[in-house]
């Protein structure tokens, strides 16, 4: 039994193809999975379709984003723009799986140029299916949400005594 989640997908124009084969997956693993776009491979900004999902995510219309680009990692700079947003690059299934226990990732990008679509799946599924384990890694996904709320993280740069 799988815990069902609302996940949005974007991608630039490099990224397009894969991004349909893993919303296929995402689909028959269970998941309710929306394609924000581009809806064909012509030619898309990624800052563009990044930011857009990353948006929606921490406005709360999506559970998780599924991101794709050439490298996974211009798009991932996008969303990571976003205050409680937490874009995790993968190319493995262990980055994947801890940076759900530890960091609370949101999102996941990949790279179409980098990692093959069958890797992507199983990193995908790790990803889709690890809780994140709170407790003091709460403590710090908070420091690092009050830090991108507040740049100058003054607060932060005194507890950190020499
Ligand atoms: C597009 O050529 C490429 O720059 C893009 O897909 C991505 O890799 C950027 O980070």
């Amino acid at each position: 039994m799988i815990n069902k989640l609302k996940i949005a997908m974007a991608s630039d124009h490099v990224g397009y193809q894969m991004k349909k084969e893993l919303q296929e997956y995402m689909q028959i693993l269970g998941h309710d999975v929306q394609d924000l776009g581009p809806h064909d491979a012509t030619r898309a900004e990624y800052p563009i379709y990044g930011r857009l999902a990353a948006d929606k995510l921490a406005k709360g219309e999506y559970d998780r984003v599924v991101l794709i680009c050439g490298t996974g990692f211009g798009i991932s700079l996008a969303a990571n723009s976003v205050s409680g947003v937490r874009c995790v690059n993968c190319t493995d299934a262990y980055t994947a799986y801890m940076s759900r226990l530890h960091n609370n990732s949101n999102a996941i990008s990949f790279g179409a140029r980098v990692i093959a679509t069958e890797n992507a799946k199983m990193i995908l599924e790790t990803w889709l299916s690890t809780e994140f384990e709170g407790g003091r890694h709460a403590d710090r996904v908070d420091m690092l949400i009050e830090m991108s709320q507040f740049p100058e993280a003054g607060a932060y740069k005194a507890s950190v005594s020499s």
